[in-house]
């Protein structure tokens, strides 16, 4: 029978470590609870003796959680345990997590004791955390440079302490999946007790191993895995959850094992955490990243049109996302676009692939990607239209005001006439020339995302703004290049309202073809 691996998530407290500021308990609770709902077993909500925002957000978490253990670090030191447990008080069922450094270099040069007093303390400390609960953890911290027969010692006197799970966490990412395997087996082979404890794994990720680590530690016999979600953590990063959960599921008759995560809820999960935290996710990221499901080039897309398998292990549904992601490049071929348009709803009968195909390929060659609304405006309004902005930036002049108040004046050409609009508002420079430019658009757009990156040129400072706009459910992208944030943001705003109005306008275009 399939046998369960438990996946405990340390998002907001490993991951949290690496962050420039801590989060508040708001966004802690939201993170908490989008894992609980992704089916998370243990979350690792904080480390309460370290602040009082720490302890405050663990005491929330853990006042909200139904299904998902919180669980809080402590290290072997009798206030860690007695205030992660007041933090903790208000949950069905908690989890200590107590940890110790073992190697002998973090127990003289770190901790300036004898390998007997460590034992000495770690044995006490789970004693002092029996007082509060039956579950606790206990992690040999820098156990991938623990000689194998202390850490071996350590574990069998923690087990007999009372501890229910031991952790064995590559705390510094140094070993390789032959060695850490070889760690694991060590530690079933000869220590007595090992049978009445879960044995758990925490890689780093700074050779790039974790995942890869995580995965033999579980052909070796662990049961637990620990880790985050898109791989957040302290330098390189832990173990990026959603790589295990998935490897273990693709895999699941070559490893007869299973985890009890609703994989439709990993992208909305990892989406979430990267949007709080303010953390990017690298487009060619496994699993999570934009591109680990988008296809470009032309034999790839037209294989994967053929039959999925071609070209995709795991299907993008199976982690929460849409089906089928080609992007449309110069690559491409007439399968990716007509793909595109069928997706759009659009029956070859109502344009020409052969026209769209080769006025396709230009604007592919001048901009690189090109996006469904483009497509659409090439298939349906003519080339001179096409070209011609209806918006276009006349004047722009922001001013910072007094305290906090910035002021926007733009002046803009939309289509023949000249139309101004001015803003004054709390909510910063680029909220104000977003208002501002909308108060003469008027379209119902909602801004999802900006990113500004400065690039220096020989004698100035360029600045590139990218923009993303929704509206009416769709996704639309700008960009816009300029001297200074104010003119690139606004000119990035007015790339994606001219790609509105060209999209509403293939609407008017369509329902007169219809009649
Ligand atoms: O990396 C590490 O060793 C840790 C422990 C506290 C488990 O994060
Ligand atoms: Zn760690």
């Amino acid at each position: 029978m399939s046998e369960q691996i438990i996946i405990f998530d340390t998002t907001l407290r490993d991951g949290e470590q690496a962050l420039q500021s801590s989060l508040s308990t708001k966004k802690k609770l939201k993170i908490a609870l989008s894992l609980e709902e992704m089916g998370i077993d243990i979350i690792e909500a904080g480390f309460p003796i370290s602040s009082p925002g720490d302890f405050k957000s663990v005491e929330a978490i853990s006042k909200k959680l139904k299904n998902s253990i919180i669980c809080s670090l402590a290290r072997c030191v009798q206030k860690d345990i007695d205030v992660a447990a007041e933090a903790m008080r208000f949950a069905k069922n908690f989890r200590i997590h107590i940890f110790l450094g073992t190697s002998p270099l973090h127990v003289k040069s770190k901790l300036k004791k004898s390998f007997s007093e460590i034992i000495d303390m770690a044995v006490f400390s789970i004693k002092q955390a029996k007082r509060y609960t039956n579950d606790i953890e206990f992690s040999c911290e820098d156990a991938g440079r623990t000689p194998i027969n202390q850490l071996c010692y350590i574990v069998e006197n923690v087990i007999k302490a009372g501890a229910t799970t031991i952790n064995i966490p590559d705390t510094v990412g140094c070993t390789i999946p032959h060695e850490f395997s070889q760690i694991i087996k060590s530690l079933y082979n000869k220590v007595p007790n090992i049978d009445k404890v879960v044995l758990s794994v925490h890689c780093h990720n700074d050779l790039g191993m974790a995942t890869a680590n995580s995965i033999t530690a579980i052909q070796a016999g662990v049961r637990q895995i620990e880790g985050t979600m898109n791989g957040m953590g302290e330098r390189a990063g832990n173990t990026a959850l959603e790589e295990v959960i998935i490897a273990i599921k693709l895999k699941k008759n070559n490893l007869n094992l299973h985890t009890n995560i609703k994989h439709k809820k990993i992208y909305k999960t990892s989406k979430l955490i990267s949007e709080i935290c303010n953390t990017f996710i690298p487009s060619n990221k496994a699993i999570v990243g934009t591109n680990a499901f988008s296809h470009s080039s032309g034999i790839h897309q037209d294989g994967i049109l053929k039959n999925r398998k071609n070209y995709e292990i795991i299907t993008p549904e199976s982690i929460g996302l849409k089906p089928i992601k080609l992007n449309l490049t110069s690559r491409s071929g007439r399968a990716a676009v007509k793909y595109h348009m069928i997706e759009m709803g659009y029956d070859e009968k109502l344009y020409n692939l052969d026209i769209l195909y080769n006025s396709f390929l230009k604007l592919a060659d001048k901009k690189g990607q090109v996006f469904d609304y483009e497509l659409e405006a090439l298939a349906f309004i003519d080339q001179k239209e096409n070209d011609n902005e209806h918006f276009r930036l006349k004047k722009i002049d922001v001013q910072k005001q007094s305290i906090g108040i910035t002021f926007s004046s733009i002046e803009l050409y939309c289509g023949k006439k000249i139309k101004i609009a001015e803003t004054k508002t709390k909510k910063g420079l680029i909220n104000s020339i977003y208002i501002t430019l909308n108060k003469i658009a008027n379209f119902p757009i909602f801004l999802k995302n900006i990113q500004l990156i400065t690039k220096k040129k020989k004698i100035h400072i360029e600045i590139s703004t990218k923009v993303q706009i929704e509206y009416k459910k769709r996704q639309f992208y700008g960009i816009g290049n300029a001297k200074d944030i104010a003119e690139s943001t606004a000119l990035a705003i007015i790339h994606i309202l001219n790609n509105i109005w060209r999209a509403n306008k293939v609407n008017i275009i369509l329902k007169n073809i219809k009649k």
